[in-house]
This record gives structure tokens, C-alpha cells and sequence, in this order.
């Protein structure tokens, strides 16, 4: 096509890639050609104005390395990486809501024994988290691993800080022959995702901030399951209502400021008092 114009040009890119070998990828890239002409149409874009776009772009690769992907921050703080994540646990409707990643999950911690402490010499109050892992049929799924981490009193993960432990505040537990598990940890405290780079810019430049509720991330595995994953948010914290990633789910906010009972005394007679409780179960849907 020589005779390119304002009217013929969205069909004349899509058809140019209409010759992908994969049919997947050419549905994809027809609707992103598509939707991302119709948006310039739309927002009356300037060419000023996709520069800056084209800049903060240059930048979230500037500041993108083995440690850091600015990218996935833009996503996550545009609501897409939420959105993804929904539209996959639409057809899960009988297991438990699911939620991101996040960007500080480390494979392969330390292998805990169900019922331990994780929290070391950390500071702050002590929280014991317990529930049920159970596939969509209701049946346990014993031997179920669980794999924790979250950041520390100071508002950082191990892996952001090197004066704390390599392994702190995380591990690898296996739920008992009932599909039940248990951990005592550190309670977490509320974080900003990185502010200093494109991420903080977007978010500045919506007047909003880069604030995190507190909350533990859990990843659940077991065999036939789909990976499950989620995070155990206090629900009292003041940012419960404006995560910066819009990552909070109802079922998964929790008070983090329950009293243990009798029952909960004699069962995690293990752990240091004085501490909190807060249980969740979590329905696996099948692979
Ligand atoms: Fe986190």
C-alpha cells in the first residue's frame, strides 16, 4: 500500500500483519492495532504527546534490569496486571479469589516445618496465620506446599535489603494430612512500590500515591491444582482502600487484630506469646 491515508491506515497495518503463523498471535495483534489506533483517534493525540508516552517508556527501560522490571509496575499500576489475573479466576468460580504476585517472590526458600515461626528477630507484634487448603470438590489436599514471604517491620523485603537475613521473613511450608497449615510471622507493614522511576511518575502525574496495604503473599502448589496465588491483607490498614495496584480482594482482607481464643492457645502452644490470629482457607481450582 503506497497511498496511505488517515482513513485507510488501521486496516492497512492490521492486514500487514495478518500473515502470523501463529492464529493467536495474529487475534492479538489485530486487536492491539486496532484498539491502540482507535485510541489516538480518540484522545486526539498530539505528537508532543506521544513523544512524552514514547519517554516514559524509555525510561521504564532505563531503570529495568535483572532485579527491576518497570514495566511490570506500569501494568500493575494501571489496574492491567489486576485485570488479567481476574479475567484468568473467572472460570475458577468455585475456588478462592486469587491476586497478584508482586515483584519480590524468591523460588526454592527454606523447606519449614508446618506451624513455624518465621519470625526470627524481627520486631514487632507476632501474628499467627492458619487455614485449610482445599481443592474445588471440598476434599483437603494434604502435603499442599505453601510458600510465604512479605516485608519487614522496616517496610522492606530480604530481597531489597541486604542487612536482613537472605532468607527473612520467608519459606516453605507443606500443609498436614488434613489440608491444614500454619505459620507465625512478623506482622508486615504497609510499603510504596518504587516511586523513583516511571512507575512514580504515572502515578504522580494522576495524583495518586504509590501506597501498599500490609500484607503477606502465599503461594499455594498442589498436584492436579492450579497454582494459586495470594496475599492476606490487614484490613484495618489505612491503605485497604487505595492500594497503589489494585490488588485488595474482600475475601482476602482480614483483621490482623484478632484475639486467640482457648482453642488457638492450646493449638499453637508452640509460639511465643503474646500474639494475633487470622485464618484463612484457600479452595485450589483444579489445573
Ligand atoms: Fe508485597
Amino acid at each position: 500500500m503506497r497511498d496511505i491515508t488517515f482513513d485507510n491506515i488501521t486496516e492497512t497495518v492490521i492486514q500487514a500483519y495478518s500473515g502470523a503463523q501463529d492464529a493467536r498471535s495474529g487475534e492479538i495483534l489485530a486487536l492491539l492495532i486496532q484498539r491502540l489506533h482507535d485510541f489516538v483517534r480518540e484522545a486526539n493525540l498530539t505528537p508532543l504527546e506521544w513523544e512524552a508516552a514514547m519517554g516514559i517508556l524509555a525510561r521504564a527501560a532505563a531503570s529495568t534490569d535483572g532485579e527491576r522490571n518497570e514495566f511490570i509496575l506500569l501494568s500493575d499500576l494501571l489496574g492491567v496486571s489486576a485485570l488479567v489475573d481476574l479475567l484468568d479466576g473467572q472460570q475458577d468460580q468455585k475456588a478462592s479469589i486469587t491476586t497478584l504476585m508482586g515483584p519480590f517472590y524468591v523460588p526454592e526458600t527454606p523447606v519449614l516445618e508446618n506451624g513455624s515461626d518465621l519470625t526470627g528477630d524481627n520486631d514487632g507484634e507476632r501474628i499467627v496465620v492458619y487455614g485449610q487448603i482445599r481443592d474445588s470438590a471440598d476434599k483437603p489436599l494434604s502435603g499442599a506446599q505453601i510458600e510465604v514471604w512479605q516485608n519487614a517491620p522496616s517496610g522492606l523485603y530480604a530481597v531489597q535489603d541486604p542487612s536482613q537475613p537472605e532468607h527473612n521473613l520467608r519459606g516453605t511450608l507443606h500443609a498436614d494430612e488434613n489440608g491444614n497449615y500454619a505459620f507465625a510471622t512478623a506482622k508486615p507493614m504497609s510499603y510504596k512500590v518504587p516511586e523513583d522511576g516511571a512507575g512514580g511518575e504515572l502515578v504522580r502525574a494522576g495524583g495518586r500515591h504509590c501506597w501498599r496495604p500490609a500484607h503477606i503473599h502465599i503461594m499455594v502448589t498442589a498436584e492436579g491444582c492450579k497454582r494459586h496465588i495470594s496475599q492476606i491483607f490487614d484490613l484495618n490498614d489505612p491503605y485497604i482502600d487505595e492500594d497503589a495496584v489494585f490488588g485488595v480482594r474482600g475475601p482476602l482482607a482480614v483483621p490482623y487484630d484478632q484475639q486467640p481464643g482457648e482453642e488457638e492457645l492450646a493449638r499453637f502452644a508452640n509460639i511465643q506469646r503474646p500474639f494475633n490470629i487470622a485464618s484463612v482457607d484457600f479452595v485450589l481450582a483444579p489445573a
